[in-house]
């Protein structure tokens, strides 16, 4: 596929200051990320990629971590040295203390060499970071009214801390410079749907209660918390995955369609869905949620240790596993559930979007044609990216008239040639230094996500109810298989 418009067209020269630079974000996606994205098309001659972290490094030093960072997750960069060359040539590193005054000077003189830049401050570092970062880049003078501040998740650990982190990052960038990102976003399959949604006749009359039945959004990964215990024992599953990918992957497939596709009015629109998510907390939390914590199992035909082995501790409650029942109040959606689903060491790595479309109204076939099933529209994030339509048809052949569901099947590798899509950072990092905030929410987005998820996490705090133990390699817990058979139907890999 020739790469996305978005990711190939031109950007300005730019200074682009990864806080955190040295972090695992850093190494595992960030430069990755723009390794790519200069190879696929050179950045500007002039542009820099400044990391800043505590640690005294040099510019070499500093270099050599991004070359290995960039060789172990890119698999043929190690083949092509003169673009790593060429890469690595832009990287220089600046040690700064983020909450002393340490470093800040000499970052000032090596923004101050390339005054004409754009200047993209990048924060991947704990959100508690983000306010002494913004208080010491005003008070260094670093930010012009055309610099832009991304900041990495989780944006705060409830409603009330997102809104201090937006207030303190408010008081030095206005809202138009602030790019609160969520890389889902920038994943290829997930802008499709707006693509499929709107760049189609077919779909969008079908898109509502009267022909959909229910749908179901599953990301499930194989993979355990590993080295980021400590992050994730105080997060879990629904503050790390539902506050913001599945929510925004809801917001995507159920919202309104907006007037045009630019930043504001398709915020607007994600907000409106946001707004009229079912409240959910202690009168029904029990009944609309549940969460799993995996022990030890087999993944891949491998054993596995099991959550609180790899955190090294004897016990923790945080959810590794979350299922939720959710509905919205509005026109379009009233009655309609959408199935969430998520977690870790699952049975395998899927992200995918489910509609379920109703029964036809009235069959003319007698039972001898067999069961006439439901159509599907499965949208797969990951992996082998793309959509499969299933539909009924005539089996083939002479007799009676059979019917059976086949799939009509779209991948996005074989069908643009097996090339591959830029990467969501790519894209997303792009964006950010161009300005372009289509792909970032809103800080009322944030807001507001966090209005549904906190009264689920206060309901679950309030039980005695314990996340319920999973083996690694399965579905997750059997409470959530019965969350959705109680109303009659089945997750997607369990159907026939
Ligand atoms: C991150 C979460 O935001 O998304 C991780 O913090 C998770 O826990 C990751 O593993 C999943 O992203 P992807 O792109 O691999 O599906």
């Amino acid at each position: 596929m020739s790469s996305s418009t978005s990711s190939a067209s031109t950007v300005p020269p730019f200074d682009l200051v990864v806080f955190g630079g040295t972090g695992d974000l850093a190494a595992r996606k960030l430069f990755p990320a723009l390794f790519r994205r200069c190879r696929r098309t050179p950045l500007p001659a002039s542009a820099r990629i400044i990391g800043v972290s505590r640690r005294a490094l040099s510019r070499e030093a500093y270099q050599a971590v991004v070359r290995e960072a960039i060789c172990a997750h890119v698999k043929d960069a190690a083949a092509d040295p003169a673009s790593l060359a060429e890469f690595l040539d832009r990287v220089s590193y600046c040690a700064v203390d983020a909450t002393g005054e340490g470093g800040w000077s000499a970052l000032a003189v090596l923004l101050g060499e390339a005054p004409e830049h754009l200047r993209t401050f990048y924060f991947a570092v704990s959100p508690d970071l983000f306010a002494p970062l913004s208080r010491h880049l005003r008070q260094f003078d670093l930010v012009r009214p055309d610099s832009h501040v991304v900041l990495e998740k989780p944006l705060g650990k409830d409603g009330e801390s997102a809104r201090a982190v937006n207030a303190a990052v408010g008081e030095v960038f206005n809202e138009s410079q602030i790019f609160r990102i969520d890389h889902y976003l920038g994943k290829e399959t997930v802008q499709n749907l707006m693509a499929l949604r709107f760049a189609n006749r077919m779909f969008e009359p079908l898109w509502n209660s009267t022909h959909i039945d229910h749908i179901q959004i599953t990301v499930a990964e194989d993979l355990g918390v590993g080295e980021r215990g400590g992050y994730y024992d105080t997060a879990g599953a629904l503050r790390d995955m539902v506050q913001n990918h599945i929510l925004q992957l809801l917001c995507l497939v159920a919202m309104e369609p907006p007037d045009a596709f630019e930043a504001d009015a398709v915020r607007d629109e994600k907000l409106k869905v946001l707004k009229a998510l079912k409240r959910i907390d202690e009168c029904n939390v029990e009944h609309l949620t549940v969460r799993g914590q995996y022990r030890s199992g087999a993944s891949a035909g491998q054993p596995v240790p099991g959550y609180l082995d790899e955190l090294g501790a004897g016990e923790s409650n945080t959810e590794t596993f979350v299922a939720i029942k959710a509905e919205l109040a509005n026109w379009r959606w009233a009655g309609v559930p959408f199935y969430l689903r998520t977690g870790k060491r699952l049975a395998g790595r899927t992200s995918e979007i489910v509609i379920h479309f109703r029964p036809i109204s009235h069959s003319i076939f007698d039972a001898s044609a067999g069961r006439i099933s439901q159509n599907r529209l499965v949208i797969r994030l990951q992996p082998n990216e793309g959509m499969t339509l299933e539909i009924m048809i005539k089996n083939p052949g002479p007799g009676q008239m059979h019917l059976q569901r086949i799939p009509l099947d779209m991948s996005f590798a074989e069908a643009y040639g097996g090339a591959n899509s830029p990467d969501a950072y790519e894209r997303l990092l792009m964006d950010a230094i161009r300005g372009n905030q289509t792909l970032f929410m809103r800080h009322d987005e944030v807001a507001t996500a966090w209005r549904w998820i906190d009264p689920i996490l206060t309901a679950w705090e309030a039980t005695t109810q314990r996340a319920h133990a999973y083996a690694a390699g399965t579905w997750g817990p059997s409470g959530a298989i019965a969350l959705i058979e109680r109303d009659g139907r089945t997750w997607h890999e369990d159907a026939e």
